[in-house]
């Protein structure tokens, strides 16, 4: 009666854990324990999960490959209040589909899935192994290897801001049309994930976690590659930047150096095409690749075979490495002291453009535990 009294009580918020910092420490542990049993009832009842251990914060559950850990309350994905240059922005370009929207129970099952490697052949690959969140959402190699072993065919793209690319299309050749096609994309990829759809099922179906977090994402338990699909769109779509420098100037919040400042004039006004006509702000993309633009590649010809590439957005270029679609560019210095069409500028301009681009960096969205691998 008390577990349920103490279920009840809870106001869904996690505060017990915030409790009196006066609090003796020897009832603090105690009101851990509560808090804990508690949180694990409530995750019990509801399905068959088996519950092996837990910490003092955290549900935790077992898993083939590791240790799943969730707080008792989902995080926030849904409704961030982002500052008006963002939000304005995003009204207009929003690629989120209208059957469906961000939910923090969706993003919470998209989170899981998209670090859990048993959504690869051999148990060893997550969509979180190349797109890591300590590098932006993308990796520290020029290509990435799969289940196997094997390297991918073009560098990783960072995660960022995806929703605001208006067409929707993914892929640096685009030839994804929507988000919620790509996801199934790497996990069919014979390099990349290496499983079939069905063999998904069944390995996300096998997991004891499963059931709850689908019921609590789309109301009942069935687990489909319509949902695998849609949780995993809601998570990228919610990885979103805006506080960097960059936004806290847009708001007033602080001021750019002059370097920052020269060079973000030069980004906005230098060349017949400026940087910003194809990157545009607030996050340095553009939706339509269809300027006249080629990094010489002989052996990917990108787009229709045009020679063009989609450009993710710019945010936390400065905080990654291994640049354009085959990661042939070492460094920003590298591709400012280039000959890339467009690219290379002047030697004068370098400090100033990189200074600008170096502004762009938010670390604290890229660190926020609610896009963090919940494995352990
Ligand atoms: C083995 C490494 C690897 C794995 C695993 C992987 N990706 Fe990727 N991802 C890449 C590479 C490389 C690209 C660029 C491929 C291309 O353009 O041909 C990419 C591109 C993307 C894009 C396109 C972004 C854009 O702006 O167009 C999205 C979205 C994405 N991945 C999401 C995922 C998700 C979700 C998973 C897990 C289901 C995943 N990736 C697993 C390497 C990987
Ligand atoms: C004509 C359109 C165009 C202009 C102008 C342009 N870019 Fe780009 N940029 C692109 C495209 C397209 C790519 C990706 C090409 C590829 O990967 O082959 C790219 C790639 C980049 C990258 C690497 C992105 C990544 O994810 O690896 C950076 C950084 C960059 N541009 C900065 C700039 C700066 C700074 C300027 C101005 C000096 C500029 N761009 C001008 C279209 C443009």
């Amino acid at each position: 009666m008390f577990w349920a009294k103490t279920v009840s009580d809870r106001t869904g918020t996690g505060v017990f854990l915030l409790k009196p910092a006066s609090m003796k420490h020897k009832q603090s542990l105690v009101m851990a324990a509560l808090v804990c049993a508690a949180s694990l009832l409530q995750f019990c009842s509801k399905n068959d999960t088996t519950i092996v251990s837990s910490s003092s914060t955290n549900t935790t559950v077992t898993n083939t490959v590791g240790t799943l850990q969730l707080p008792a309350t989902v995080f926030n994905y849904s409704n961030v209040s982002f500052p008006a240059h963002i939000a304005n922005a995003l009204s207009v370009v929003d690629n989120t589909p209208l059957n469906n929207p961000i939910t923090n129970d969706g993003a919470t099952l998209g989170r899981v899935l998209f670090y859990d490697k048993i959504l690869s052949k051999n148990n060893t690959i997550s969509c979180g192994s190349c797109h890591r969140p300590d590098m932006s959402f993308s990796d520290s190699a020029i290509k990435s290897r799969g289940f196997i072993g094997g390297l991918t065919a073009r560098h990783s793209m960072r995660l960022l801001n995806v929703r605001f690319y208006r067409s929707g299309k993914m892929f640096w050749d685009e030839r994804s049309n929507t988000l919620e096609d790509q996801v199934l994309q790497p996990i069919q990829n014979t390099t990349e994930m290496g499983l079939t759809l069905d063999e998904l099922i069944s390995k996300v179906s096998a997991q004891t976690y499963y059931p709850a977090l689908f019921q609590k994402a789309f109301g009942n338990t069935d687990i489909t590659t319509d949902k695998v699909s849609k949780a995993l769109a809601q998570f990228v779509r919610s990885i979103v930047t805006y506080q960097s420098k960059y936004d806290k100037v847009k708001q007033g919040l602080a001021s750019f150096t002059q370097d920052e400042s020269d060079g973000e004039t030069l980004f906005l006004t230098r060349g017949n095409v400026t940087c910003a006509g194809c990157h545009a702000p607030p996050m340095f993309l553009t939706s339509n690749p269809d300027r006249p633009f080629a990094l010489q590649d002989a052996t990917d010809r990108g787009i229709n075979n045009q020679d063009r590439f989609k450009s993710g957005s710019l945010r936390n270029i400065a905080a990654t490495g291994s640049y354009f679609h085959n990661g042939s560019v070492a460094t920003l210095n590298d591709m400012l002291a280039s000959n890339i069409p467009q690219h290379g500028v002047a030697a004068q301009d370098r400090q100033k453009l990189l200074a600008f681009m170096q502004t762009l960096t938010d670390v604290t969205t890229i660190a926020d535990v609610k896009f963090s691998n919940p494995f352990k």
